[in-house]
């Protein structure tokens, strides 16, 4: 059965989607099946970061509600053996579906793909709270500063009590010039806030930031530190 793996943040823009694109993608690189899913309901952008975004004609709406069925929403990206990409729907208003719906999606995930990553929204919603239903971890995502940290921590714990068993996080956009300033939060006060496991750091890093405006994930072409942190990154999950 293949596992499935929620990100999520307290704070908008901490990089979940740029993260969901390239561990996608750096599974996707090793030869194993793929899916990605887009739960940002309402708020489409995974599919720019993808360079998928004219292949995509169905959403995670249509499958959820039967339209299509999911084999035919989803978009395959043919820079990788076997990733396929499931866009989300920009019309909050189109997304109705339930715990049965999602769980049908899941099952589905599971029998047809070794490993789903699903992007979620910033903080908790009714959306969030369906996608955290019986995935294997939720990767909460933060960056080093007290207001994205409290966020999380408070979306961690929401999650938590809503029966989410495995929860990590990564912190993401670590500005290394910054490292050591006093204004902000220490590794030892984010550890002691975030009291689940590490999962990884990612530094801030132009090459990312680029890389996704131009709809190529950063892992991919040479291999570099990136690529590499990526791998460890991707190895650490597996253990969930
Ligand atoms: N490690 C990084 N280094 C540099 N830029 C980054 C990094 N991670 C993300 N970014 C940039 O930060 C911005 C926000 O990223 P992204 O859209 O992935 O955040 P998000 O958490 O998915 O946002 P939202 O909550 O709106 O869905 C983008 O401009 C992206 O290129
Ligand atoms: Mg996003």
């Amino acid at each position: 059965m293949g596992r499935i793996y929620l990100v999520a943040s307290g704070k908008g823009g901490v990089g979940k989607s740029v993260f969901s694109s390239n561990l996608s993608s750096t599974y996707a690189d090793r030869g194993v099946r793929v899916a990605l899913v887009d739960m940002n309901v309402g708020l489409r952008n995974l599919d720019l970061y993808m360079g998928l975004e004219s292949k995509v004609i169905f959403d995670v709406a249509d499958v959820l509600s039967g339209v299509v069925p999911p084999r035919k929403a989803f978009v395959r990206d043919r820079r990788f053996p076997f990733l396929y990409f499931l866009a989300t729907t920009q019309k909050k208003e189109k997304f109705t579906a339930g715990h049965d719906e999602m769980k049908r999606l899941y099952d589905y995930l599971r029998r047809s793909f070794d490993i789903t990553i699903v992007d979620g929204p910033a903080g908790v919603n009714r959306e969030l709270s369906l996608a955290a239903t019986d995935v294997n971890a939720v990767v909460m995502l933060t960056t080093p500063e007290y207001v994205s940290l409290r966020d999380a921590d408070l979306v961690e714990q929401t999650l938590r009590k809503e029966g989410a068993l495995n929860r990590v996080y990564i912190v993401n956009k670590v500005y290394k010039d910054f490292l050591g300033n006093s204004k902000l939060p220490t590794v030892e006060m984010i550890t002691t806030t975030m009291k689940i496991p590490l999962l990884g750091v990612i530094q801030y890093d132009d090459d990312i930031h680029l890389s996704a405006n131009s709809g190529i994930p950063a892992i991919l072409g040479n291999e570099s530190y990136i690529t590499r942190n990526f791998n460890k990154i991707a190895d650490r999950l597996l253990m969930y």
